[in-house]
């Protein structure tokens, strides 16, 4: 059976790095949900078609690829804002949910980060973690990367963003994100990502030894 390590927790909290470190250490598979609402909301873009009609989203996230995701071409922010609307669609999220269950399935493991992972795609998993920080210090992490990047950002206006985003990802009726009730809490405003990365290894290892 595969081991699934679920990863939740709000836009900017570092859970992308998380995943990815783990991924690499254990050698498992990889999936950003986040980036199959977002293909899902870019065919409807591309196409022309409208957010709004259900069967229509439906449609799209029953033909998605997940083998044909990328980063660099889902990130732009007017993905992320069609991405939000799609996800609250039941049908949109029935679809996603089983391609990434799918997913979960492949061997040795899997690392999955969303935001209803370990309450609603894995339930099962023998590792959850929930990666938060506060509001101020996810909006200052994404102003410093824009910066580093060599571009221009409103330091205001990404914060209002986020806090946004927070609020449509957990006051949505479909999923809304929380963590698991048995999930491993780590706040990335009082820790390193290194000192998250650890904490995430020894609750892995842990697991893997006893499974
Ligand atoms: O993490 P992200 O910005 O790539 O996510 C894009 C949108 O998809 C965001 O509005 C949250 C939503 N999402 C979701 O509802 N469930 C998931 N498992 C992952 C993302």
């Amino acid at each position: 059976m595969s081991f699934v390590v679920a990863i939740d927790g709000p836009a900017a909290a570092g859970k992308g790095t998380l995943a990815r470190r783990i991924a690499e250490t254990y050698g498992f598979h990889h999936l950003d949900t986040g980036l199959t609402y977002r293909a899902t909301a870019k065919a409807l873009l591309d196409a022309g078609l409208s957010l709004d009609d259900e069967a229509v989203a439906e449609r799209m996230a029953l033909d998605l690829d997940l083998s044909g995701l990328d980063r660099a071409v889902l990130s732009r922010h007017e993905i992320g804002e069609a991405a939000s609307k799609v996800a609250v669609m039941t049908p949109v999220r029935r679809a996603l949910v089983t391609a990434q269950r799918r997913f979960s399935g492949k061997l040795p493991g899997t690392v999955l980060d969303g935001r209803d992972i370990g309450t609603v795609v894995c339930p099962d998993a023998p590792v959850k973690l929930y990666v938060t920080a506060s509001p101020e210090v996810r909006a200052r992490r994404r102003f410093d990367e824009i910066i580093a990047n060599g571009g221009t950002a409103d330091f205001e206006a990404i914060f209002a963003d986020v806090k946004t985003r927070d609020e449509r990802d957990m006051g949505r009726a479909d999923s809304p994100l929380k963590p698991a009730q048995d999930a491993l809490l780590l706040d990335t405003s009082e820790m390193s990502i290194e000192a998250a990365f650890l904490a995430a290894k020894s609750i892995i290892d842990e697991r893997l030894n006893s499974n």
